[in-house]
């Protein structure tokens, strides 16, 4: 049997299956199945507000799941399969378990070929969270699943290193202009493009689980504005490593949730990164690194 079918026979009987996708991996359950998506939250000791995106094989079903708006269908054809999450009024498929109990839901075609494989073959929703435990740093190998999960999940699927390596932006449909809660790798820009305009989502984040401080490696990250300032303050620590991939922001984000890991394989105290300037894919850089310099933590 090939991994897609294990996944598939392990899904179908309620199990939770670790899947790629080209952001991060995902911790995977039938959307449809209340217990299977009660398991996620217990493996990820996340709170159960939190609603989960639901991924689905095809725009097409876009429909069946939620009440698109316009915009929500440009998007959808301009992005998908592709980094990007529209949150929607929910139909009824969407069930509390997954929703948290909102009257939204949220909504993603991955473009990863195994994880489309599987969802076309699998034909319903799969809810999936990052497959990382609760506040620490999302996993963008299967390695990195496994040394985070363990045994906790029946079966990790490998599909490689995921190509963009930070999560989807998330756009919320049910309001016009629609707002962008959390930057990705489709950008404010390209988003303002295909819609016309973009709304500022100011006030507390209306995606429950977008904390302040969040994607944190046990090494504290401090922040500089250049690689000169990165080195300066480096040299005031010893156990410390110096993170900048501005020169190539693609790279930077592919690589960044690793080398935060190595940074703490390698017992690092502190972490220094540069940040990128505020446009493209800059903003998603430095929303996920700002949160984790905001961890309260120190080393845990
Ligand atoms: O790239 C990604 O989006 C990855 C891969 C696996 O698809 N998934 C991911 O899931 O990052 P997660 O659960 O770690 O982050 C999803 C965010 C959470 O902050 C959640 O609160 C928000 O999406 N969200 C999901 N459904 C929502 C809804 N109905 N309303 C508001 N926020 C929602
Ligand atoms: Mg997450």
């Amino acid at each position: 049997m090939n991994d897609v079918d294990r996944a598939l026979r392990i899904l179908r009987r309620g199990g939770v299956v670790a899947i790629p996708t080209e952001t991060v991996y995902g911790l995977a359950a039938d959307a449809g199945n209340g217990a299977a998506v009660a398991r996620v939250f217990a493996i990820k000791g996340r709170p159960r507000n939190h609603p989960l995106i639901v991924h689905l094989a095809s725009a097409d079903q876009l429909g069946a799941w939620s009440r698109p708006s316009d915009d929500a269908l440009v998007l959808a054809d301009a992005c998908w399969p592709g980094p990007l999450t529209m949150i929607l009024p929910r139909s009824p498929l969407a069930i509390d378990a997954v929703t948290g109990g909102r009257d939204t839901v949220g909504i993603r075609v991955p473009a990863h070929p195994l994880t489309s494989q599987l969802l076309g073959e699998f034909g319903g929703g799969l809810a999936a969270p990052s497959a990382n435990r609760f506040g620490a740093v999302s996993p963008t190998t299967a390695a990195h699943v496994a040394a985070d999960l363990g045994d906790d999940v029946d079966f990790i699927l490998d599909g490689g290193p995921c190509e963009v390596g930070v999560e989807s932006t998330i756009v919320d449909c049910t309001v016009r202009p629609a707002q962008i809660l959390r930057a990705g790798a489709i950008t404010d820009e390209q988003i303002a493009g295909l819609l016309g305009a973009v709304g500022d989502a100011a006030g507390p984040s209306r995606a429950p689980g977008m904390l302040a401080a969040h994607y944190a490696p046990r090494a504290r990250v401090v922040l500089a504005e250049s690689g000169v300032q990165a080195r300066s303050i480096a040299a005031g620590f010893d156990r410390v490593r110096v993170i900048d991939g501005t020169d190539d922001l693609g790279g930077y984000a592919r690589n960044l949730y690793a080398w935060l890991r190595e940074a703490d394989d390698a017992g690092a105290d502190v972490v220094v990164a540069v940040l990128p300037p505020p446009a493209g894919l800059g903003h998603a850089l430095r929303d996920r690194l700002t949160k984790a310099a905001a961890h309260p933590h120190g080393n845990r």
